[in-house]
This record gives C-alpha cells, structure tokens and sequence, in this order.
C-alpha cells in the first residue's frame, strides 16, 4: 500500500542525522567520536528526558561543518520522506547550535536551502524552513540570531520557533524576538506543553502569539485550554515516538492523542528527530494505528490535518491533499 500523502510540520533537519552519515561526516573533517561504530553509538539513544537527548543531540551535531553537509543531511532527510508519501515539509534548523560552534551561517542556510530547493522537482516535495531559537539560552542570543538571519526572511526563511529545554524557560523569556519577528511578516510557532504544562501552552499563545503549537500534548490536561485551542482551531504538532523515548509518555499506549482527536482538537503526527526517535512520520502512522487501534478515517484526518495546520496557502493545500 502507498502511504497516505501527509505534510511533516515538526521536523528538527539536525535530528534526522543518521549514525552511519554521523560517521561520514566525522572521517570527513577529521572529528573524533566517542563511539566505535554507528551500531555503539545508537544503542546510546536511551533517553530519561529531553534533557538527557540533547545532551547527545548538541554533541553529535558537531561532525556538521561544512555546506556540503548540511546539504547531505537535507537530501537524505527528503528522500526517505518522499517514500513516506511527506509532500510538503516545514523543517527546524537550530543556527545557535552551529554558529556556536564557529560554523558560518551562510553555510547552514545555503547549504540547506540547495537541497529543499531542488526537492520539489528531485522528490514532489515543497517545503519551508523555520529557525528555531534556543530557549535555554538568554533572548540576547536569540535576538542577535535573529538579525544575522534578516537577509533570508521571506526568501530562505519563513518562519521561527522555539526549542530546547522548556522547564524553567517559559515563552514569556522571548517575547521580544517574537514581536520582532511578527513585525518581520514570518510565521510563528513554538515547542509547548512537552515537559511543561498546560500553563507553557498558555504563554506560548498569548505572550508569543503563535499560531501553531508543537507537541502540545500536555494541554490535554487543562479543559478551558483545550476548549480554546479547538476554538481558536490552532494546530498542535505531535510526535507520539518522540513523546514515548523522552518518557513524556509511558507507552504509545498511554499516548494522549486519541483523546486529544476526541476533543476535536487540530492534531498532525509527526517525527520530531526521527533517526533518534526509531521512525520516520510513516512509521509513527503505523505505530499509533497499531498501539492505538486508529481507524483508516482517523488516519485520513490525521493526514488532512497536516495540510490544513501547514502554512501552504489554501490553493496549494488543496492541490497537495
Ligand atoms: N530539539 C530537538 N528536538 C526537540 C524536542 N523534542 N523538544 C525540544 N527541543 C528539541
Ligand atoms: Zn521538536
């Protein structure tokens, strides 16, 4: 069976960085890694929480130095997407983690916008690119970023987000940048309601006025929030293998979605860092049908929903769906 059409709305391009390409990319430019082999370094993807992921996450990102990388790591990410029947892609980058490490970001934008921009002839796949800011960092170097990145608003970037360490760094710490980035005319979402609860949700919406939520699945814990969200109809990014290997979530199970489709809430499945995560976007649609006996009509909502939650204007999301 051909999998069902489906746009990917919450994608970090750094956490599609496979072992074997770690490797590559490491004998490349000369970086040691701490691991043997791919096969050692990916029986260490046994998360407690966000924080103990990233903490590998930000150390591995270090074999990306060049353009050429970050391209390579976009082609790969594309291709495998196109045979999981993805057609349109909104993808994180992370410029902190790399200018910090004295990458240029030049670099990091051309490179990545070579391959997304050859995607929709190379693999029917449109895409927009959004830059995430570090919440665990002061909104100084947000802000700083912010700048160094205007020459690619509108033409290579499209929007901005917010990840990282949620507990302990609420919205509220960046609503500079965001209104900055508003006035700028860019698209505006932000991690939420991962870790934190509800009251992260809330913040998000009304300090930084996003228009999308990414995880979002503690909202479900407040019923006033989840009436307004499904009001408001704004779009909540979930990424079920993600929420089960950081301990969000016991099981696939115990995943809330079920009962957040119940609510009527606008929900997308997506694969948030899928080479960490064990599966790309089909495959968490496999494993929630599977653990969550969903019906085939509530995974063709599940799929609509991804268009309707993108940021295609509305002849293109009907052309895609
Ligand atoms: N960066 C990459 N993946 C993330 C996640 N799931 N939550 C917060 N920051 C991230
Ligand atoms: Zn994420």
């Amino acid at each position: 069976m051909s999998p069902i059409p489906k746009a990917e709305l919450h994608l970090h391009i750094e956490g599609t960085l496979e072992p074997e390409l770690a490797f590559e990319l490491a004998h490349r430019n000369g970086v040691d890694l701490p691991y043997a082999d791919p096969e050692q370094l990916r029986s260490a993807y046994a998360f407690s929480d966000l924080q103990s992921f990233l903490d590998l996450y930000y150390q591995l990102m270090d074999v990306l130095r060049t353009e050429d990388d970050f391209t390579a790591l976009a082609e790969a990410y594309l291709a495998r997407a196109a045979r999981e029947g993805v057609r349109h892609a909104e993808i994180f980058f992370d410029p902190q983690a790399h200018t910090s490490r004295g990458v240029e970001l030049d670099a990091v934008v051309r490179g990545l916008r070579r391959a997304l921009d050859a995607a929709p002839e190379r693999h029917g796949i449109s895409t927009k690119l959004i830059m995430c800011f570090l919440r665990d960092l002061p909104q100084e170097s947000a802000l700083a970023t912010f700048e160094a990145c205007r020459p690619y608003f509108g033409v290579a970037i499209a929007g901005v987000g917010l990840d990282s360490a949620e507990v302990g760094n609420p919205a509220s710490k960046f609503a500079d940048v965001y209104r900055l980035a508003r006035e700028a005319g860019l698209r505006l979402v932000a991690h939420a309601g991962e870790e934190g609860g509800p009251e992260y949700v809330r913040e998000a919406l009304d300090v930084l006025g996003v228009e999308r939520i990414d995880h979002g699945i503690r909202a479900i814990e407040d019923p006033e929030l989840v009436e307004r969200l499904v009001r408001e109809r704004i779009p909540l990014t979930v990424c079920p293998f993600s929420n089960v290997r950081l301990r969000c979530v016991d099981t696939l199970a115990d995943h809330p979605l079920p009962a957040m489709l119940a609510a009527g809430l606008l929900v997308t499945v997506n694969s948030d860092d899928p080479a960490y995560f064990g599966g790309y976007v089909d495959e968490n649609f496999a494993g929630i049908r599977e653990a969550l006996d969903l019906t085939d009509s509530q995974l063709r909502v599940l799929a609509r929903n991804s268009f309707e939650a993108s940021f295609l204007e509305d002849d293109e999301e009907r052309r895609k769906a």
